[in-house]
């Protein structure tokens, strides 16, 4: 036997275990990441920036219907109880919590739960309906729930086994995940290249996820949905903006030689529709995974 052919045992723990595998993603991520930040001097905790500045898109409008809030009304009456675990800026806690009986709603960032606290008021929604929990999912203590949400968190955690587990044990009726089912950042895979040096460390994405499920014996459904369109803008300074924050670049002017092979980029990749501008990227698409007890 040469030595190509001996098994390496750190992939051949990958390929057999999934929850190895998204251990691995994400620790590859936060290191790439972690290094960009370095070099540019970027510290500080990502959801603190964008809570000091919140956009329009961390504004909740409760009359807003997007395919997955849709879903999960249509499963939701007067009577249910629901949990949100890592409720943000209450994008679904809020439209839910006036269909629901209560909603409870996990949230550990202190600048974002004053935006829920805030968007809740702005939409009416009281602490009678709305109940707001400020802990790490890891450490909550809450009771069980007829209905289960985790939209948008799992991504970058390095642990989701003991997570997904406590998400199961706290479901009375139904445990949805949610996460991208397309990958936001394909279009910049080439120019994440190009100006870092290093291949694009991919996310993980709804389809890890699943084969995480499956290790830990959970029977997961997998519905897509269609989502709204990420790469899609206002104006070109709208584009350069995205593409800044997922690219990690920080301000303008802190690296001129990124900031050229960014400009270069734009004026190739930008395509005009009307009177909006569009990076081709993928059909945007978000995935359900979700399960029944009893
Ligand atoms: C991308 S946001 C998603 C917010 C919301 N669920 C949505 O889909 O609009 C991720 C959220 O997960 C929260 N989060 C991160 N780690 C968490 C943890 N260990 N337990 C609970 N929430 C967490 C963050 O503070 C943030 O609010």
């Amino acid at each position: 036997m040469s030595d190509g052919d001996k098994p390496i045992p750190e992939v051949d723990a990958l390929a057999a275990d999934p929850l190895a595998r998204w251990r691995f993603l994400n620790a590859r991520r936060e290191t790439v990441i972690g290094a960009i930040r370095a070099r540019r001097g970027d510290e500080g905790d990502y959801w603190t920036a964008r809570a000091a500045a919140p956009g329009a898109q961390m504004r909740v409008d409760p009359a807003h219907r997007f395919p997955p809030l849709d879903w999960l009304l249509d499963r939701v009456d007067a009577e249910t109880t629901v949990l949100d675990v890592g409720a943000g800026w209450g994008r679904f806690a809020i439209p839910l919590a006036r269909a629901a009986r209560m909603v409870t709603a996990v949230e550990p960032s202190d600048p974002l739960r004053a935006l829920l606290r805030e968007n809740a008021a702005a939409a009416g929604v009281g602490d009678e309906r709305l109940r707001l929990v400020a802990d790490d999912w890891e450490a909550a203590e809450v009771s069980p729930a007829d209905l289960v949400l985790c939209a948008n968190v799992l991504m970058p955690l390095a642990e989701i086994g003991p997570f997904i587990r406590k998400l199961d044990a706290h479901t009375l009726r139904r445990c949805v995940i949610i996460l991208r089912a397309t990958a936001v950042d394909a279009p910049l895979v080439a120019l994440w290249r190009a100006i870092h040096g290093v291949p694009y460390p991919r996310e993980t994405t709804h389809a890890d996820a699943f084969a995480a499920l499956d290790a830990l014996g959970i029977p997961a459904q997998v519905t897509l949905l269609p989502s709204a369109p990420i790469w899609a803008f206002g104006s070109p300074e709208d584009a350069a903006r995205l593409a800044r924050e997922r690219l990690w670049l920080g301000p303008v002017g802190r690296d001129p030689h990124a900031d050229r092979l960014l400009d270069d980029w734009l004026v190739t990749t930008l395509v005009r529709e009307g009177d909006r501008w569009q990076i081709p990227a993928p059909e945007p698409r978000q995935a359900l995974l979700w399960w029944e007890k009893g």
